[in-house]
């Protein structure tokens, strides 16, 4: 696939085919997603794969911990956002609740939805990103740019996957249930597999702010 046209395609898939996707190809997503650089070549990222019986088991077990309030994050989730921040996330979330057909009011219905990202939105597999104890916002960075390679090497291999924060609400039950050393902190997940073309859900677009309001060149001497 044409390099802009994987970057085009990435979006997030939130509804996914339940067969499991070829080993072999997992591994070279990870493996060629291994090239992304960090500060001094660090590589402060750690990718737990889960799939089988181990996921079904926690597609069981996050829902009931959630809903029991059980909830350990290992990095604060406290961003408070405001202006055109505030504005695009509402726009994201409509964008979500338009696709599925969801009212602003209807309350049930959203919750319903926000509870699928315990069940993985029904992915074979799923992705956990870890960066080592101890380790800040520069590293973050770092592994910021590793799960991006990986989500871009899912979409070359007609894949797609949905990065999912709400995951680490549960860093302590998966570190527990993983068996993942105390010194690995959790970041986020990211279901993946095969999306279902036509779930409404993976009709949900987002919008981009405008170029020029981002990117501004600096050439002229003042
Ligand atoms: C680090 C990160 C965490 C995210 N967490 C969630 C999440 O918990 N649940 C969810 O449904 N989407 C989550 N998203 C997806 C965003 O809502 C999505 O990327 C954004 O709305 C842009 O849409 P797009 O990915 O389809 O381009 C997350 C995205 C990122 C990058």
């Amino acid at each position: 696939m044409e390099f802009y046209e994987v970057l085009e395609k990435r979006r997030s898939m939130r509804a996914f085919h339940s067969e499991p996707v070829d080993q072999k190809v997992i591994e070279r997503v990870f493996q060629n997603a291994l090239a992304a650089p960090s500060n001094c070549n660090t590589q402060p990222w750690y990718a737990h794969v889960v799939s089988g019986p181990q996921l079904e088991s926690l597609r069981a077990l996050l829902p009931e911990k959630f809903m029991a309030g059980e909830i350990e994050l290992d990095f604060p989730y406290d961003g408070v956002y405001e202006g055109e921040f505030k504005d695009r996330q509402y726009a994201s979330a409509q964008a979500l609740y338009d696709a599925l057909g969801i009212e602003r009011q209807d309350k049930v219905n959203r919750n319903i939805a926000f509870m699928r990202n315990f069940t993985f939105f029904d992915a074979p597999h799923v992705a956990f990103f870890y960066l080592p104890s101890g380790f800040g916002i520069r590293e973050a960075c770092d592994l910021g740019m590793f799960a991006q390679s990986v989500m871009l090497g899912l979409v070359n291999e007609g894949l797609g996957s949905c990065p999912q924060t709400a995951l680490g609400f549960h860093a302590g039950t998966l570190r527990q249930a993983l068996g993942i050393a105390d010194d690995r902190k959790l970041m986020f997940g990211l279901s993946f597999g095969r999306p279902l073309e036509d779930a409404p859900v993976n009709a949900c677009r987002t919008a981009r702010a405008g170029f020029d309001d981002l990117i501004q060149w600096h050439t002229d001497l003042a």
